[in-house]
């Protein structure tokens, strides 16, 4: 082959045609995207829009009503049991919620994907399980049960599970919600360092704008209004030029009816008369 003619590479993930749907209720149709392979990409959207079905379409747990995922060009929702499988293995995944077993310890519960999914021995998997815990910071905390952790270090353990088989692609479904604005921008450096130590491909679903804007290379957003994806882009290119004024609201945090709907409320007369103070 000629070595001067530039080439498209395979997507990682390309999403083709996908409708989805539960029984006669069509959630999004037709949503399209090409996923390159170490991006992180960024799933946008209204609350209930369909972001973590999405994501669970990705992951195999949902069947699309049509359309077809590929992983590296290889067809993922047509493959049969044993690709499927093989493919799974190389999915790193934290549900929104990110639960993790109460009844175990931090380390058993990342040692578990290790137990159910590699060869290794007990003592193996106890070596990859420290790493993996100091990876995310939680180093002398193999012992502790989740209740006795905060939430971001219960998000952090989460984490650790899912990169437990050094996955090529990583799932994160709201990595964020529910923590303050510094553990937050901790764990989109977090998620930046693990992309780039483990050279893997992230997919996230997030809310938060400060995550969208550090950490996202590409944004989808999922439009419930359209029932499609109306949006594809640079997070920042998307908030400034993206013809959908919905989009660009969304992503500057501004009520898309702002200035049309809601006439400024009349002054409230002040209750405090200055004159007798
Ligand atoms: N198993 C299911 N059966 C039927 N409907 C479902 C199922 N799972 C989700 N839905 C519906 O699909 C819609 C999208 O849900 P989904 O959880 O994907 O939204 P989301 O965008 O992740 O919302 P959020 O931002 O609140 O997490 C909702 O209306 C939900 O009720
Ligand atoms: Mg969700």
């Amino acid at each position: 082959m000629d070595a001067s003619i530039p080439t498209t590479p395979t997507p990682k993930i390309e999403i083709r045609h996908l409708d989805m749907a539960f029984g006669p209720f069509v959630l999004m149709r037709d949503i399209n995207a090409a996923i390159r392979s170490g991006e992180i990409f960024v799933i946008i959207g209204g609350s209930g829009c369909g972001k973590s079905t999405l994501l669970r379409h990705l992951i195999g747990f949902l069947q699309p009503a049509r359309g077809d995922i590929l992983y590296d060009g290889r067809n993922f929702t047509a493959a049969g049991p044993d690709e499927r499988e093989r493919r799974l293995r190389q999915f790193g995944v934290l549900f929104q919620g990110g639960a993790l077993w109460s009844s175990m310890t931090l380390a058993e519960n990342v040692a578990l994907p290790l137990a159910q999914y590699s060869p290794l021995s007990q003592a193996e998997i106890a070596d990859i399980v420290r790493v993996k815990l100091a990876l995310v910071g939680l180093k002398g905390f193999e012992d502790y049960y989740p209740a006795e952790l905060s939430g971001g270090m219960r998000k952090r353990a989460g984490l650790a599970r899912a990169i437990a088989l050094d996955p090529e692609i990583l799932f994160f479904d709201e990595p964020s919600a529910g923590l303050d604005p510094l553990t937050s921008q901790r764990l989109d450096a977090l998620i930046l360092e693990l992309r780039d130590s483990l050279g893997a491909t992230v997919v996230v679903v997030t809310h938060e704008l400060d995550s969208i804007f550090t950490i996202g290379d590409r944004a989808i957003f999922l439009d419930a209004r359209t029932r499609t994806a109306t949006a594809q882009g640079h997070p920042r290119d998307l908030r400034d030029h993206s013809p959908d004024p919905g989009v660009r609201a969304f992503l500057s945090r501004r009520d898309v009816l702002e200035g049309i709907a809601t006439p400024p409320a009349p002054a409230a007369p002040d209750p405090i008369d200055p004159t007798r103070l």
